[in-house]
């Protein structure tokens, strides 16, 4: 088995080569003076099993990943398992005007084209892993997540909305303590108020997870109500850390610690998705 590590998935690639006790290709990636990509995988890899592994985000890293899959059937190869961390266009999961394409959908059709195997983590939706035709697997990053937020010693794991129930459920699992979501409620023309559904917050430490972080501003706003309830500590932890227009900065402003895994590798990036990866792929 080897490792072909896509530009946005380095360090991600090092461990995960690390745990299958793979090594990583000798890929070389490198920009046209027009912009446009070049790839080359300079190891013979026929008969092997090649683990590509490349996030599908931003859009070059979308191109990146074509022409490694195709560099990589250039060789005669045993299979090929494309892992996509962080499914980028996951959140267009369907046509919401006419005219629009269902945008998750045009990616899992090209992604699967040169593919024998699909995994990701923490899809945005999970229906979208039925739209591939070949084997294709959603694990998640929560388990490692909550390995990590057991040390800071969280006593309630909280979702930003119940569509992420089950991921604060999952992290809940490992650090032994409650789960809940935050219901909103509209107070008036200009208010909503943001509350634990079940649980009271107040006196005690709390950790929002979510799927995805982008602007930030789901977790900003939660975790200031949350405060204004009583919570003594607010913690933010994600799979993917988009962290789009400054969101780190303000984010870092409201909570008490930001963290996410190495699906997008940022500063924030302190947990590897990397074990749940390679226990999929050795099964
Ligand atoms: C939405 O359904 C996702 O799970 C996240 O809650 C959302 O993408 C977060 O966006 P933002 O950080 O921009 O509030």
């Amino acid at each position: 088995m080897i490792v072909v590590a896509g530009s946005a998935s380095q360090k991600l690639s090092q461990t995960l080569s690390e745990k299958l006790g793979a090594p990583l290709a000798n890929v070389e990636v490198r920009r046209f003076p027009d912009t446009e990509c070049y790839v080359r995988i300079h190891d013979d890899l026929s008969g092997e099993d090649v683990v590509v592994v490349q996030t599908s985000f931003p859009d070059d890293k979308v191109i990146e990943l074509f022409l490694l899959q195709e560099a990589v059937r250039t060789y005669d190869v045993k299979s090929l398992i494309t892992v996509v961390p962080y499914f980028g266009y996951a959140r267009q999961d369907k046509q919401f005007n006419a005219g629009e394409p269902v945008s998750a959908k045009t990616l899992t059709k090209h992604l699967q084209l040169d593919s024998d195997t699909f995994i990701t983590v923490d899809i945005h939706e999970e229906k979208i892993m039925d739209w591939f035709d070949i084997p294709a697997v959603n694990v998640s990053g929560m388990p490692q997540i909550g390995e990590f937020l057991k040390g800071m010693g969280p006593e309630i794991i909280i979702a930003p909305d119940k569509g992420a129930i089950e991921l604060a459920r999952m992290a809940a699992e490992v650090v032994g303590c409650d789960s809940d979501y935050i219901e909103k409620t509209r107070i008036d023309g200009e208010t909503v108020e943001m509350k634990a559904k079940n649980l009271d917050v107040s006196g005690k430490k709390v950790a929002i997870v979510d799927d995805i972080i982008a602007t930030g501003g789901t977790i900003v706003k939660a975790t200031e109500q949350l405060k204004s309830q009583g919570a003594t500590e607010v913690y933010a932890a994600c799979t993917h850390g988009l962290f789009t227009k400054n969101a780190i900065t303000r984010l870092s402003g409201a909570c008490d610690r930001v963290i996410s895994t190495d699906t997008i590798e940022n500063e924030t990036s302190v947990v590897s998705v990397a074990e749940e990866i390679a226990k999929k792929i050795k099964k």
